[in-house]
This record gives C-alpha cells, sequence and structure tokens, in this order.
C-alpha cells in the first residue's frame, strides 16, 4: 500500500488555514473546497488511460481517456464537503455514500447509512477528510469492496499514523493521498495537531 502525502505548496497552505482555529465555517468550506480539488488531481494522477481515436480539425491521431469508469464515495459527513470537486473535475462520475459516525467515548465508528452504485469494473474514490483511528475509513471500505470494484483509492485531509497503520493492516491495496500526515492521537482520539473537529468546523456544530 502506498501513502501519498501532497508536497504542493497549495496543499500546505489550504490546510494551515483549516488548522488555524480562528477560522470560520465560511473560509473553512472555501479553503476544503478548494483543496479537495488538488487531492482529487493528485489522486487520480496514476489512473490508467486507454487510446481512442478521435479527429481533430486538422487530422485524425490516437487520444486517451479514462480506462475505467469513477465512483466517489463520500463518507458522512464530513466527507460531504469533498464531494463537488469530484464532481466538477468528473461530471460522470457515480456516487454513493456510507454514512459513518464514531462513539464519542470509544472512538468505534458505527454505520447508520449505506447506499452504493454499481462499482464493477470502477475505480472507487472513497473520501473523508480525517483518518484517525481508521475504523471509519476501513468500515466503509468493506461495504465498498463488497460490490467488486476494480480498484479503490482513500483520499483524505489530515492523516494520523494509527490510522494509516490500520489501513495497512485491513486493506494493504488501497492507496492512500492526502494533505498532511500528523504525529497521532490524543487520548479522545482525535488527531494531533489535527484542525479538531472537521464536521463540527464545517457546519458550524459542536
Ligand atoms: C470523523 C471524520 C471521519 C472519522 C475519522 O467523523 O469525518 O469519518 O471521524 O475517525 P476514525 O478514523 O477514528 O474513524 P465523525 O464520526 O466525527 O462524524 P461526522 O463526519 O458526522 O462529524
Ligand atoms: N474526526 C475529526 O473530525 N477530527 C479528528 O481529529 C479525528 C476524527
Amino acid at each position: 500500500m502506498g501513502l501519498h502525502v501532497s508536497t504542493h505548496p497549495l496543499a500546505h497552505h489550504l490546510t494551515t488555514t483549516l488548522r488555524d482555529k480562528e477560522t470560520g465555517p465560511h473560509t473553512f468550506r472555501q479553503a476544503a473546497r478548494i483543496l479537495s480539488s488538488l487531492l482529487a488531481v493528485e489522486a487520480t494522477a496514476s489512473l490508467p488511460t486507454k487510446p481512442v481515436t478521435v479527429v481533430t480539425p486538422i487530422k485524425e491521431m490516437t487520444g486517451a481517456v479514462l480506462a475505467q469508469p469513477l465512483a466517489v464515495i463520500p463518507i458522512l459527513r464530513a466527507g460531504l464537503s469533498m464531494l463537488e470537486p469530484f464532481l466538477e473535475l468528473f461530471p460522470e462520475v457515480a456516487v454513493g455514500y456510507v454514512g459513518l459516525e464514531r462513539d464519542h467515548e470509544t472512538a468505534e465508528a458505527s454505520s447508520y447509512y449505506c447506499k452504493l452504485p454499481t462499482l464493477a469494473g470502477k475505480a472507487a474514490l472513497v473520501v473523508d477528510p480525517m483518518l484517525a483511528t481508521g475504523g471509519s475509513a476501513s468500515q466503509a471500505i468493506d461495504l465498498v469492496k463488497a460490490e467488486g470494484p476494480a480498484l479503490v483509492r482513500l483520499v483524505s485531509v489530515v492523516a494520523a499514523p494509527e490510522g494509516v497503520a490500520r489501513m495497512q493492516r485491513d486493506h494493504p491495496d488501497v492507496e492512500i493521498y492526502c494533505a498532511a500526515l500528523d504525529e497521532g492521537l490524543n487520548d479522545r482520539s482525535y488527531i494531533v495537531p489535527g484542525l479538531g473537529d472537521y464536521g463540527d468546523r464545517l457546519y458550524g456544530t459542536g
């Protein structure tokens, strides 16, 4: 499994905006949207293409199109903030939703919703900004893999080493793309230094 941490200066800039506790929901949502676009580009940069013949106004040539149809699966609720940028870049993408919520005491994620499109033969991109213990991502990817996609990738904003290790154990074939790899988790399983509760900051709850 590969972990890909963005080296793009804009990823660093926007992640810092998200981390700042003075950043309010409006600026947070704006930064989250732009950063998700950047991560969407990076996470799809190595997807396979296939040759097609195209006729330009000048002559016929061999072009390239994506070899597999794409599906994007946000993990509710914070993952919803990453959906729109994927839809803008890949308008034909199929969309699925997995609803998972961590228990505030145990940090164990439990599922409350799952609606997936047909995934057979598709490249499935699971999107969730926070990879903390890895429990949510691992459970969501179990559900996604049961539908038989051609490949699965995970796109996150901030990852903790504990979440990366959990993914390596449960889903070694899944490549992870993120903007930052942080120090670790605190005793409440929040990412340190992290950015706090992404869903609460995004939607002004909590
Ligand atoms: C957050 C986040 C991830 C999860 C990560 O969701 O959006 O889904 O925690 O933690 P984990 O790696 O330890 O599972 P949360 O349960 O707070 O729900 P929300 O998105 O509805 O706020
Ligand atoms: N979920 C969040 O929103 N933030 C964390 O630090 C961990 C899980």
